[in-house]
């Protein structure tokens, strides 16, 4: 870990006022922590945007196991991206939909690819990718 530093920044009262309301909600013991998880946030989407940099995704699927060879086409994609996918989890919602999660790592292009794949396939209700950065302190 690098030498932590203390920086002093200044905010108009409203503002703050209006930021410390916030991290009480979510729990954080003081506003150091809150403004050290703002800023590796807004790091951590600056490095999103290039596709080459490293990271983590979730995608998320829901769809009827009913629909004629989806099951077996979700999992030759991933038998075919091995070095990407490195989980999935399975939950039966219904007695017809399923959720899939399935944990990508990889480049960033890469992860939007196969994600894209995934929840473009015909079947497929939901699907959503959640990514996070893999880059700078997560390296
Ligand atoms: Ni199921």
């Amino acid at each position: 870990m690098a030498k932590v530093e203390r920086v002093g920044i200044s905010l108009d009262g409203r503002l703050l006022s209006m930021f410390d309301r916030l991290i009480a909600k979510q729990g954080y013991p003081n506003r150091s922590e809150a403004f050290r998880d703002l800023i590796r946030d807004r790091l951590g989407r600056e490095e999103l945007a290039n596709p080459a940099a490293k990271a983590v995704g979730a995608v998320f699927l829901v769809y009827d196991h009913h629909t004629a060879n989806l099951t077996q086409k979700l999992l030759d994609l991933q038998h075919s991206h091995l070095l990407k996918v490195v989980a999935s989890i399975h939950i039966h919602l219904d007695e017809h939909d399923c959720l899939e999660a399935v944990i990508l790592k990889g480049k960033v292009g890469e992860i939007e690819k196969m994600a894209g794949r995934l929840t473009s396939l015909k079947g497929v209700k939901l699907g959503r990718v959640n990514m996070i950065s893999a880059e700078g302190e997560l390296a």
